[in-house]
């Protein structure tokens, strides 16, 4: 039975961080799915078939990849745990900078368990990526500062883009 497992976020946009996770969860296993979830605590700036696009070229532009097939798609609605049993996960990949993301994360994957018994693998984030955020790296773009440390050319190229559009629109 292959193992799969769903790497969930708003990745609004992803950034580097998120990238070398998945890098690192596509040598976990043989299946990953990157999946584009709507948070409603959260006002997005990209829609969820940008941030699809976005992820998409990233991983192509940095050539992320590994034994595992790694898909990207959406969750627009529904338990991400109902997404797990639809394509057969059995594991669920959250990256953690600090203690901050852990306390954040853990009633969340004790509720997955306790939902559907979906298990959740922590996966500690590269220092080099250790103060990299999507809400940061818009906050840097949107003062005009230089983001391309923190995220693919893609997104650089797409936030530039809304950054200008912004302002356009007053
Ligand atoms: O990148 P984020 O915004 O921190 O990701 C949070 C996310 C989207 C993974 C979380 O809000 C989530 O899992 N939403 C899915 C809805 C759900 O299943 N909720 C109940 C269990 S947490």
């Amino acid at each position: 039975m292959p193992s799969i497992a769903v790497y969930p976020g708003s990745f609004d946009p992803i950034t580097l961080g998120h990238l070398d996770i998945a890098a690192r969860a596509a040598n976990l296993f043989d299946e990953l799915h990157v999946l584009v979830v709507h948070n409603p605590a959260k006002a997005p700036r990209f829609s969820s078939e940008e941030r699809v696009e976005l992820i998409r070229a990233s991983l192509a532009e940095l050539k992320v990849s590994g034994p595992a097939k790694i898909t990207v798609d959406t969750l627009d609605g529904g338990l991400l745990v109902n997404y797990c049993k639809m394509v057969g996960a059995t594991a669920l990949v959250k990256g953690f900078r600090t203690s901050v993301d852990l306390d954040y994360e853990l009633p969340m994957a004790q509720v997955n368990r306790d939902l559907a018994g979906v298990e959740t693998v922590f996966i500690p984030a590269d220092p080099v990526h250790g103060h990299v955020s999507s809400s940061l790296v818009k906050q840097v773009a949107d003062l005009e500062g230089q983001i391309n440390k923190y995220v693919s050319e893609a997104v650089a190229c797409a936030l530039t883009t809304s950054v200008a559009n912004r302002k356009a629109q007053g």
